[in-house]
């Protein structure tokens, strides 16, 4: 006992090396298990980023298919330049409609005037200066004659949307009125 207690001892008393030797392979052994832990979580990652790309190549192709199909579809299938409704594409003549734009004129005072003044400035809509840079003929006309799902699905309608806190209400403008009054506004924009 006495003999093979003095065996491996620097210091003196054989227990200290020997708790010495317990607490070094206890540590050993500990640092070997994170060291295991880490391991083990770091290939339960990779087997699912491999499980999953696996899938995603080669395991179901219908549905990987239709899942991308329909992802894109959401984003891509939405045209936000043009935005919604029944106008699609729309070009005008580089010069000013006078009679139209007086006739949109008419429509502002009575149905648009309330919200939107006609210089930058902010009233309960966005002020209309540059309103005909800011967007495309189409949007315009979609927006003015379609709002609400405007506001429900365009992200332009609805980031003005955020900073007014209003929704513009629907003014119900024939698609006479809804070109007149973007007359109106090219004119208000400087086209002559
Ligand atoms: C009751 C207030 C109100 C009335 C009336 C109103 N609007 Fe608006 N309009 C808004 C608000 C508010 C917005 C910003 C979007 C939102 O919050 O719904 C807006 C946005 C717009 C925009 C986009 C502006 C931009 O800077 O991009 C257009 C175009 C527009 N309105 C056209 C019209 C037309 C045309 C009329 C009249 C026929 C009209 N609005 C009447 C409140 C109104």
């Amino acid at each position: 006992m006495a003999d093979s207690d003095q065996l491996p001892v620097i210091y003196d008393p054989a227990h200290i090396s020997r708790l010495y030797v317990a607490v070094t392979l206890y540590s050993i052994n500990h640092q070997l298990y994170l060291c295991m832990k880490q391991f083990i979580i770091a290939s339960a990652i990779a087997l699912a980023v491999w499980a999953c790309s696996g899938n995603n190549s080669s395991g179901n192709a219908d549905n990987s298919n239709t899942t991308s199909s329909e992802a894109s579809g959401a984003t891509a299938g939405y045209d936000t330049a043009r935005g919604t409704g029944r106008f699609t594409n729309i070009e005008l003549s580089p010069t000013l409609d006078k009679a139209k734009a007086e006739a949109g004129q008419k429509v502002y005072d009575v149905k648009c005037a309330a919200c939107h003044k006609l210089t930058s400035e902010k009233l309960v809509g966005p002020g209309w200066a540059g309103v005909t840079q800011r967007h495309r003929p189409e949007w315009i006309l979609n927006f003015t004659t379609n709002v609400d799902e405007m506001l429900q699905k365009d992200p332009k309608a609805q980031a003005m949307l955020e900073i007014c806190l209003v929704r513009m209400p629907n003014q119900n403008l024939t698609d006479d009125d809804a070109f007149a009054v973007l007359e109106f506004m090219r004119q208000n924009d400087g086209v002559k």
